[in-house]
């Protein structure tokens, strides 16, 4: 069974792109996916020195691991979420490469109407350093997304499902591919 591990970039507990996220690991179908938390301390060159966290261990280590990676982020300010950019750092500070060749899936939800697209492709531009293999498309960018989920965290519009569907065959015949 293929192992995916999800990235959130936001760490509040009603967060939309964990929502997305969730909702896009069942939508990649049978796998054991497992969310990492990308609350971390903030990178410090001083802590490094004294020793990298053993969350950012623990983190890192997951990734090397899985076949794939799903990132659910929103936009802040046009931008990475800090959160996320944070832990990728960090995550490159570590041995290994954990993102070399790794098989990414993208998503963006946001306030606005372009649905975080341009913190999508700056961070598009962030994992290009670790190397990850990022699926150029469909780019899923969730508009104006505190309206396009129910009560029970669904998001129920028909095209975003069909696209996201679209991004997790697109990720599992990478990762099908990778494991061949
Ligand atoms: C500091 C900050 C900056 C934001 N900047 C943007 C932005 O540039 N574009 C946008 O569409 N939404 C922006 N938003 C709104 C977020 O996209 C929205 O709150 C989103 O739901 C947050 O993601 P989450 O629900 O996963 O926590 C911003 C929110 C915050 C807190």
């Amino acid at each position: 069974m293929d192992k995916l591990i999800g990235l959130c970039g936001s760490l509040r507990a009603g967060s939309l792109n964990r929502k997305l996220l969730h909702q896009a690991a069942t939508l990649y179908g049978d796998c054991a996916f497992q969310e990492m938390s990308l609350d971390l301390p903030l990178y410090n060159g001083d802590v490094e020195a004294r020793g990298i966290p053993q969350t950012v261990l623990d983190l890192s280590a997951a990734i090397k691991d899985a076949d794939a990676i799903i990132i659910a982020t929103p936009e802040y300010n046009k931008g990475i979420s800090g959160v996320l950019k944070n832990a990728l750092d960090w995550i490159s500070r570590t041995q290994g490469g954990p993102f070399t060749d790794k098989p990414v899936a993208l998503l963006t939800a946001a306030a606005g109407r372009t649905g975080g697209e341009t913190a999508q492709y700056h961070t598009r531009h962030c994992l290009t350093p670790l190397g990850a293999d990022v699926i150029a498309s469909p780019a899923i960018c969730i508009a104006a997304a505190a309206t396009e989920f129910n009560s029970d965290g669904i998001l129920e519009n028909q095209r975003y499902i069909d696209n996201i569907t679209t991004l997790m065959v697109k990720l599992s015949k990478r990762v099908q591919h990778v494991k061949s």
